[in-house]
């Protein structure tokens, strides 16, 4: 099979935010507490942090790691299976008598700490993990700080209280509390997180839109008041199968437009009815759902004639159907949605990022869900770690993918992608540096059986020579890696060649995901 890739230095839609390759650590399953944390361990230095862990997690270049949650902010009960595949009627469950995640039990000296129940996940929270020891490890990665309020039993002044002790640089009750906790210098927390999934029934303080809408403005501005430098992300909705799905998200833009810079969507993949033709063309209904959203920020500015904008933070999003069992049993730091990933998932995963690129224009923050033990693309045990399939995706494409996104005209072949009708099976993004004159061109051959040929054709340049090429994929959709085969699913070096009309030429494996980067001639 043969496709061609058709592209144009000056034919964008704007610089990538460096921010889409972001990613999530919620206080859930082995994602803190054995993943992150793990004091006494001998791969953790003085403060507890594995240090093979973050060695992992650097080459994933991650800009922002979104904390603490997730549904353990504000979350009544996770255990059956509840969530944001289906949706039930609004205010079908009243909040939960506890206050679920209180910031203030994570600070202070760690033996004065108390432990709490986690309503979510229902797992024993020791809170030896916190606010402070999260910005510690965040400095150590090389990441900034996503902090998620709780909106849902929390009220407005704890989220300001909780940026007062983060930002404030001192004179005041909580940031004098945080000095007295050895941390004199203010964090600069920029981004902030108006609560968690705050759409869905199973947010204990769920309320209907226009409720909520009052509580992120409110809280909006109690917290821009007190550092007008930081940005805000609302509730959006969190899944595309929600039945209140971009009215919800309508309801609060108009509400709260002037005073958010975001809203958030999130989005788990799955192939349950393991129909891999259909599930590798999983990126049509991630388009949609970033094309939707373009659609509705556009209506909404419309509508109030303004002339800010607002954009997307698509800061939960992953494959995410097998470990779906979210009851810890009360348990400190239970194996819970630990995921494995195959080949398949990683395309799906790639098809996430070559996505987001493509509308760069709309959508300026992305968090892989989540980063480490809990659907991730990292995997411990106290003796060390297995880096997953999904890991490779991320880490080329974050690796790669620099300057300004272009847009890809493709000319391919179709494939039947079960009730999804007829997908093109290349999946393409691209992108370039004026600064460095470096090319990237991400290509996804979804078909199982033919290695496809693509031609890339660069009208307005010309390439400089054939570059280099990644390759990860082709055969076994279902290959995945193990403990004790930890490199079946891993890049290869491939090549490119460079034909007479100065076209690169690749070979993309069946499936599989190539990588080719080339410098342009000046
Ligand atoms: O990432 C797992 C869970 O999925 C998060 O806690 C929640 O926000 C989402 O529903």
């Amino acid at each position: 099979m043969k496709a061609t890739v058709h592209l144009d230095t000056q034919h964008h839609v704007g610089p990538i935010d460096r921010r889409v390759f972001s990613g999530f650590l919620e206080h859930l399953g082995r994602a803190v507490y054995e993943g992150v944390y793990d004091p006494g361990n001998p791969r953790s230095d003085e403060q507890g942090f594995r240090q093979d862990v973050l060695e992992a997690l650097r080459p994933l270049g991650m800009a922002t790691v979104r904390y603490p949650g997730g549904n353990f902010v504000s979350c009544y009960d996770w255990k059956d299976g509840i969530g944001p595949l289906e949706s039930s009627p609004p205010s079908a469950h009243s909040a939960s008598s506890s206050s679920n995640y209180d910031w203030k039990d994570g600070i202070g000296p760690l033996e004065s700490r108390a432990a709490r129940p986690d309503y979510a996940w229902r797992t024993i929270e020791s809170n030896q993990f916190g606010t402070d020891q999260f910005m510690a490890w965040s400095r150590q990665l090389d990441t900034e700080p996503m902090m998620a309020v709780n909106l849902g039993t929390g009220n407005t002044a704890d989220a300001a209280a909780l940026l007062e002790y983060c930002n404030l640089p001192g004179g005041t009750y909580w940031a004098d509390q945080r000095t007295r906790h050895g941390n004199a210098e203010p964090y600069g927390a920029k981004l902030w997180c108006l609560g968690n999934e705050m759409d869905g029934p199973w947010q204990a303080g769920h309320v209907p839109a226009a409720v909520y809408a009052q509580r992120a403005w409110q809280a909006g501005q109690m917290m821009k008041g007190l550092d007008p430098t930081i940005e805000t992300v609302a509730c959006g909705s969190s899944h595309r199968n929600m039945r209140t799905y971009l009215e919800w998200d309508r309801e609060v833009l108009e509400y709260c437009w002037d005073h958010v810079d975001y809203i958030s969507a999130h989005r788990y993949s799955e192939n349950r009815r393991d129909d891999s033709a259909w599930y590798l063309a999983e990126g049509l209904e991630i388009d949609r759902t970033l094309e939707d959203y373009a659609g509705l920020l556009n209506y909404v500015r419309g509508v109030k004639k303004s002339g800010k904008r607002v954009y997307l933070s698509f800061d939960e999003w992953n494959v995410w159907y097998r470990a779906r069992d979210g009851d810890g049993h009360w348990q400190t730091a239970p194996h819970l949605l630990e995921e494995v990933y195959n080949l398949e998932d990683a395309l799906v995963c790639a098809q996430y990022l070559t996505s987001f690129l493509r509308r760069a224009d709309v959508l300026k923050i992305a968090c892989m869900a989540q980063i480490v033990n809990v659907i991730a693309p990292i995997l411990t045990r106290p003796e060390g770690l297995l880096r997953q399939s999904i890991y490779y995706p991320f880490a080329l494409l974050s690796r790669y993918a620099h300057g300004r996104s272009l847009t890809p005209v493709i000319h391919g072949p179709t494939y039947q992608a079960g009730d999804r009708g007829e997908a093109p099976v290349l999946d393409a993004a691209a992108s370039y540096d004026e600064e460095t004159g470096q090319t990237a061109i991400f290509l996804i051959n979804r078909s199982q059986g033919e290695e496809l040929t693509v031609e890339i054709d660069l009208a307005d340049r010309r390439f400089a020579g054939a570059g280099t090429v990644d390759l990860l994929g082709g055969g076994d959709v279902k290959a995945a890696n193990s403990w004790e085969d930890p490199h079946r699913v891993v890049p290869v070096q491939g090549s490119a060649a460079l034909t007479e009309e100065n076209r690169l030429r690749v070979r993309v494996p069946a499936p599989g995901l190539a990588v080719v980067r080339a410098t342009v001639a000046g």
